[in-house]
């Protein structure tokens, strides 16, 4: 395994879009996924895709953690959390017009939150590197993760779903923001 170099804004590997995935067993897939989540976990990120390791290939890492949804119910919570997931070949199904705004920040976009708004309820599918089908709703910070992560696949940054440019700030000036 090995911790990966992440591009950052202005690299144009972040602007293309990625690949499918041909083979999502092959044994280059697997130490792909293992580099991703040793360099996602290194650089305490919430998700990463290929792409923001210079790898233009459909490919999503992500957690959810419950600890993001502290103020729900135990069977709100399902839809509202993911274990450690490997994504591959992505597709996203829009489930109700509902948008939320959020504050994301982005591994490639080091130093920075904005707030962006997202759908709030999706359904979205694709295989593991084990071959193994995914299927699940998401709500949530959840689904904010897989639309940013899957978005990264597009060639498209946060900042670029932005509204307001206003809102884009630096992490250390977030306290300003901060809902009491
Ligand atoms: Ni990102």
């Amino acid at each position: 395994m090995a911790i990966l170099k992440i591009a950052r804004m202005g690299h144009p590997v972040l602007l293309r879009k990625a690949e499918p995935v041909a083979d999502p067993t092959a044994p280059e897939i697997h130490r792909l996924v293992a580099d991703m989540f040793e360099t996602m976990v290194d650089a305490n990120g919430a998700g990463l895709a290929a792409p923001q390791v210079h790898v233009p290939l459909r490919v999503v890492v992500f957690q959810a953690p419950a600890d993001r949804s502290d103020s729900l119910t135990e069977e709100e919570r399902h839809d509202h959390t993911a274990p450690l997931t490997v994504l591959i070949n992505p597709e996203i199904e829009i489930l109700g017009p509902e948008r939320e705004a959020g504050w994301e920040g982005c591994l490639s976009v080091p130093g920075l939150r904005g707030l962006v708004e997202r759908f709030a309820h999706i359904r979205y599918r694709g295989v593991d590197h084990e071959g193994h089908a995914i299927d699940r709703i998401a709500r949530g910070f959840h689904a904010r993760v897989v639309q940013h992560e899957c978005d990264h696949l597009d060639g498209f940054l946060y900042p670029q779903r932005m509204s307001d440019l206003k809102q884009l700030i630096f992490e250390s000036e977030a306290r300003h923001w901060a809902k009491d």
